[in-house]
């Protein structure tokens, strides 16, 4: 798949079959995560991996939706504000390198057949004593990752643009 197919293609999975997701298609997921760029090389990021059905069972309590935990794989992100850049002004890049990385396994899973969708609408203290996530880490992004189902997709809906572009 090509990089114009590649972005086109993408789209956030909330259907996945059953099918296990092998150990060597997530390693390389997470290798193309990690070539990610982050703020001043920081890196502020890591991840869990979730594979075991009775622990992604219990993350009905922080993201209340079947498609969600029963994907055969949940990847929750998590970042660092200590280990993350700061800017002068104390702007923090902890979630934009968070959210690089993600976007980078996001595309790797598309280029493999793999489905994702990102997820912050997601209650975080339950996920932190499911993980027993130790300071500094904040869980920012679950990912649910698997082989796509059927599902209707919605058609895709972006601003022109024009709304998003200013050439001055
Ligand atoms: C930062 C971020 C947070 C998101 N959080 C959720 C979420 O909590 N639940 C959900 O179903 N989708 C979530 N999404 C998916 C968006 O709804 C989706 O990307 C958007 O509607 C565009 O659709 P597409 O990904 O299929 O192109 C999130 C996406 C991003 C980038």
């Amino acid at each position: 798949m090509d990089w114009k197919e590649l972005v086109r293609e993408r789209y956030s999975c909330r259907k996945y079959m059953g099918t296990a997701v092998s150990d060597e298609v997530l390693d390389e997921l997470l290798e193309e995560a990690r070539l990610a760029p982050s703020a001043a090389n920081r890196q502020p990021w890591m991840v869990y991996v979730v594979r075991e059905p009775a622990t992604r069972s219990q993350f009905k309590r922080a993201y209340d939706q079947e498609w969600f935990y029963r994907a055969p794989v949940i990847l929750v992100f998590c970042g660092s504000a200590e280990q993350s850049y700061k800017r002068k002004d104390g702007a923090l890049a902890r979630d934009i390198d968070v959210a690089i990385a993600v976007d980078h396994l996001t595309l790797a899973a598309t280029a493999r057949g793999l489905g994702t969708c990102w997820i912050m609408a997601f209650d975080p203290l339950p996920v932190k004593e499911i993980l027993g996530i130790p300071e500094p880490w904040e869980p920012v992004i679950l990912l649910p990752v698997g082989y796509p189902g059927e599902e209707q997709r919605k058609p895709r809906k972006r601003k022109p643009l024009k709304e998003l572009v200013r050439r001055v």
